[in-house]
């Protein structure tokens, strides 16, 4: 996993990481920060397991901790953040080792990881959207009235 540890470490990482801090500090949704980057990365790889997806698991903890790095941008200037994250993965990606089809495979899934029609998907894709979604308690959320997510993606119960 030394190329995950390359990502966290990777100096564009640690200033998009910091910049969506900032411009979150008193956000009272959902932020995007290392947990929420972990949690993603860990139920996508359980996701992986239980439906014999056999993707390497450097693959989808890239996605976790790159799927939301474009959020500044999306604050800043209102870009969407899977176009902004995708754009910004893409050298991070190279930085850390990571090589054509792989990185293919990976900014495809951060692309299209907001996009419904993906989200059943039995690919990187699907389980990134539907990881992404799982790794949110809303059932203990204060700002759950006010949040701009459907009621029907809510998650209001502990699914096991
Ligand atoms: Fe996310």
């Amino acid at each position: 996993m030394k190329k995950i540890q390359r990502i966290y470490e990777h100096k564009d990482y640690r200033y998009y990481l910091n910049e969506i801090k900032i411009m979150e500090v008193d956000r009272a949704y959902c932020k995007h920060d290392m947990a929420h980057f972990l949690d993603v990365a860990r139920i996508a790889w359980i996701m992986c397991l239980e439906n014999n997806l056999s993707y390497d698991k450097t693959w989808v903890y890239a996605c976790g901790l790159l799927h939301d790095i474009g959020r500044g941008c999306q604050y800043a200037t209102g870009e969407p953040h899977e176009v902004a994250s995708t754009r910004l993965a893409k050298g991070i990606l190279e930085d850390v080792g990571f090589e054509g089809d792989e990185i293919e495979a990976i900014l495809k899934a951060i692309a299209g990881h907001r996009n419904i029609t993906t989200s059943h998907q039995q690919d990187l894709e699907g389980i990134l959207y539907r990881a992404d979604k799982a790794s949110r308690a809303c059932y203990i959320c204060g700002s759950i009235e006010t949040c701009n997510w459907n009621n029907d993606k809510k998650n209001l119960k502990i699914e096991v």
